[in-house]
């Protein structure tokens, strides 16, 4: 679809993450999806685009009302409270999201039912008998053959067998037109083998789906038929739409849908590039451009759960290697994809490594020897050596990766012109140029490395936040990496001469484990 708005406003951008069940508290896996929001949005603003960073929570359904009677709490007060541990988390994260949804608020019952309504009216939601299995955790019905020896596929826990008479939506009539869009757009789900996997279960043939529930009151009732709740599913999968204006904004939905990047992990795929975009033609709305879906993060090998007690809280990582140590360890550590294993021993040798040898020692070194040898001001003078080219071709690498998600791919590249740094200094020696007196061939290499420090400050700062402001107040330079723009900032030559350099003390002090 062509581009409604003048090519000199700024692009627009939009991503989601999941919106998270509040039964569970926010875990590095929640955090994972977050994080990598966070990245790919700071990312993006840095070239100048208008971004819309959305999370939430998802406060409907069976789970969550279970979850709040097990320890004698109205849903809502259960909610509310766990809600708010999800805002906490992802302010200690610094996650710079421009809203965050949740879906007991007003504005998405609104939007819900307005939209339910004109689904409705369509002829996409008829009545009929449901019986089947039902398994609470994932609010999803099975069929036997889903079943893995008679237990939920994903839960590996019995399911419960449920007769209701409810609201069907005909999902059975998607099939061709979601065949036709993902030919007509294979980069509307990713990776390729999640798509490959997505267009196999189509293939296979799509079911109605029960889409309301009379035995439960904790949801959104149907604006037809109130004695029915919504299915927590439609509910939830809607506030991606309700959050930015559905139903009460139209000029400002129109901006923004259809959304850039739904990004979820692997287990909730059908829902999300099945259910929603055949719920979407069926009002009358685009569908996604790109669902992403990432792997598991794994802990020993197996899925985080309450019920393992292994799971593991941001907080306490947080606690040892600081808000830049746990972003930068899980965008490096896992292509965001397959499913990745998280160890604490391996998450101390790449921040050692990566944070306290390469990126920390480089910057300690070049400004301890700028203050040592060039008076603590940036020299007027540079090699325009070997460093030049390199540099370039990093932004050029990471900028390919970023669009591609592969964010581990894009730190490599940055790191790798950090190591490159590290091994110019040893050949080029400038405490030998030095100590010889050539002040002049002294300045032309730090002024090399000064430059590099300023484009990797540049560079990592939708990563790691922290430590590249202050690398780049240490070099003199005013505001923060975020007020850039690139592709401009990233050219050569950007540090101006005469800046006061800070030594400062180490930015990523080594771990001892
Ligand atoms: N509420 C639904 C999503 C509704 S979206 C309209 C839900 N919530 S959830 O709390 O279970 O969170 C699911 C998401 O959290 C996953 O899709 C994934 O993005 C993230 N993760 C939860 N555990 C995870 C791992 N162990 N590893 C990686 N990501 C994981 O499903």
């Amino acid at each position: 679809m062509p581009d409604p708005l003048p090519a000199d406003l700024p692009a627009r951008f939009y991503v989601t993450t999941p919106i998270y069940y509040v039964n569970d508290v926010p875990h590095i896996g929640h955090a994972y999806t977050t994080v990598a929001g966070d990245v790919i949005t700071r990312w993006r603003r840095l070239f100048g685009d208008e971004v819309h960073y959305l999370t939430g929570t998802d406060e409907h359904g069976l789970k969550v009302q279970r979850a709040a009677e097990a320890r004698g709490v109205t849903p809502q007060e259960w909610a509310d409270a766990t809600s708010a541990r999800f805002v906490d988390t992802w302010r200690e994260l610094q996650i710079a999201n421009d809203d965050f949804i949740r879906t007991t608020e007003p504005r998405h019952r609104a939007a819900v039912q307005a939209f339910l309504q004109r689904v409705y009216d369509n002829g996409y939601i008829v009545k009929g008998t449901y019986e089947g299995l039902y398994c609470v955790p994932c609010e999803a019905y099975y069929t036997d053959d889903d079943l893995v020896a008679g237990n939920c596929p994903i839960h590996d826990r019995p399911v419960d067998h449920v007769v209701e008479e409810n609201y069907f939506f005909k999902l059975s009539e998607f099939g061709q037109r979601l065949l036709d869009h993902y030919e007509a757009h294979p980069e509307a789900m990713q990776p390729e083998g999640r798509r490959n996997e997505v267009i196999g279960f189509i293939k296979q043939g799509l079911r109605d789906f029960s889409m309301s529930r009379t035995s439960i009151d904790w949801g959104i009732p149907l604006p037809w038929d109130p004695d029915h709740v919504t299915y927590v599913w439609f509910d939830a999968l809607f506030n991606y739409c309700t959050a930015v204006g559905y139903g009460s904004d139209p000029e400002r939905f129109d901006r923004w849908w259809p959304v850039d990047y739904h990004l979820i992990g692997k287990d909730i795929l059908r829902f999300h590039a099945i259910y929603w975009p055949a719920m979407l033609m069926a009002g009358g709305l685009e569908p996604p451009r790109c669902v992403f879906a990432h792997g598991w993060l794994l802990v020993g090998g197996e899925k985080m759960s309450k019920t393992k007690l292994n799971q593991i809280f941001p907080h306490d990582l947080i606690a040892d290697f600081g808000v830049d140590g746990y972003r930068y360890h899980f965008m490096a550590d896992q292509r965001f994809g397959p499913d990745g294993d998280f160890s604490y021993e391996s998450m101390v040798a790449r921040y050692n490594s990566d944070l306290a040898n390469n990126f920390g020692n480089l910057a300690n070194r070049v400004l301890n020897m700028a203050v040592n040898y060039c008076g603590g001001i940036v020299p007027d003078r540079r090699a325009d050596g070997p460093l030049r080219e390199q540099a370039a071709d990093t932004f050029a690498a990471q900028a390919d990766a970023f669009a591609r998600l592969d964010f581990a791919s894009g730190l490599a590249a940055v790191w790798d012109l950090i190591r490159a740094t590290n091994s110019y200094i040893e050949d080029s020696a400038p405490w030998a140029l030095h100590k010889a007196g050539d002040a002049d061939a002294t300045a032309d290499v730090l002024g090399d490395c000064l430059e590099v420090l300023r484009i990797i400050a540049l560079l990592t700062s939708p990563v790691i936040p922290n430590a590249a402001a202050e690398l780049w107040r240490r070099l003199g330079l005013p505001g923060r990496p975020d007020d850039q723009r690139l592709p401009a900032a990233s050219a050569w030559g950007g540090l101006p001469a005469g800046n006061v350099l800070d030594k400062g003390a180490p930015l990523f002090p080594r771990i001892e484990a």
